[in-house]
């Protein structure tokens, strides 16, 4: 657990989104938010999915009573309590405890609900980064995440479909919220990572177009973006996540895939990110 007290520097805010769902939000989550821990940046993942995937992704340490319903719903706990230790240092999680999506609810009735989660993220002190997963369908958790962010990660599939339900669903949402502009609210830069490439012809074929069609989105969304980085789909992944492991931690090629990943993401790391 961070000392929450010590540095009052407010966390760089990420979420992994798309209206997708299965493209790889909670493996990345979990890969990138344990890299970055594992190289001294203070990180804290929180699971706004109803299906708590990351919530059990790693072993705990020290176990919260508490997640992210009370994160909401109980000001009068401090922070702290609301955090769970995982067995990784510096990588702490508030869990997905909502089950029945109360949450949703609560907040569709609540005048300026979608702005709440921004209000409460901007008094997590003490970590350097905040890493969020969110559900693959669209909603006010998902809306709400967008706006407390300073960067948008969308994993994006090498298929077609894939293309096309993130043009439909993804900048739909980003078009939807654009009336939050109106009040000094920016929306945050979004970064596609293609994820889960395979070595067919195919697949290299939709890449190509993926970047011919992310090239003309960006004329007109100049926040959009489709890095120039695939993440492979390899075994590794599924294998590092049954262990409870971090990728990096079980294959050194994708440790430097995921080194790659992150110091493009986030280049105010990179050199701290280099380090073995
Ligand atoms: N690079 C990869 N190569 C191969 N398989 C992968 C890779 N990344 C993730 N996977 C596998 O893909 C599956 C879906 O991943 P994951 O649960 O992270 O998706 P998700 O977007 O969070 O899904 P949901 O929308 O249900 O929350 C998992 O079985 C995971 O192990
Ligand atoms: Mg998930």
């Amino acid at each position: 657990m961070q000392n929450l007290s010590s540095n009052q520097k407010n966390p760089f805010v990420v979420s992994m989104i798309s209206t997708k769902g299965g493209v790889t939000k909670s493996t990345n989550v979990a890969n990138i938010g344990a890299f970055c821990a594992d190289h001294g940046i203070r990180t804290l993942m929180i699971d706004t999915d109803i299906q708590p995937t990351l919530s059990s992704y790693y072993h705990i340490s020290n176990q919260s009573l508490f997640g992210v319903y009370e994160l909401f719903n109980r000001p009068d706990l401090p922070i702290e309590q609301i955090i769970t230790q995982t067995e990784f240092e510096n990588l702490d999680i508030i869990q997905s405890n909502d089950p029945r999506d109360r949450l949703t609810t609560e907040l569709n009735g609540l005048p300026g609900g979608v702005l709440k989660f921004r209000e409460l993220i901007k008094n997590i002190k003490g970590y350097d980064l905040i890493i969020i997963d969110t559900r693959g369908t669209r909603g006010i958790t998902v809306d709400m995440t967008v706006l407390a962010s300073d960067l948008v990660i969308s994993p994006i599939k090498p298929e077609l479909v894939s293309a096309r339900e993130f043009v439909r669903g993804t900048i739909n949402l980003y078009e939807s919220l654009s009336i939050f502009t109106n009040y000094g609210i920016s929306l945050p830069p979004l970064k596609a990572v293609i994820n889960c490439l395979d070595h067919t012809r195919d697949a290299k074929d939709i890449v190509t177009n993926l970047y011919d069609i992310f090239s003309k989105l960006s004329d007109e969304n100049p926040h959009i973006e489709l890095i120039n980085f695939e993440i492979p789909n390899r075994v590794a992944y599924r294998e590092a996540a049954s262990r409870a492991l971090p990728v990096h931690r079980h294959s050194k090629i994708e440790s430097e895939n995921i080194r790659k990943l992150c110091s493009i993401l986030f280049p105010q790391w990179s050199a701290q990110l280099e380090n073995e």
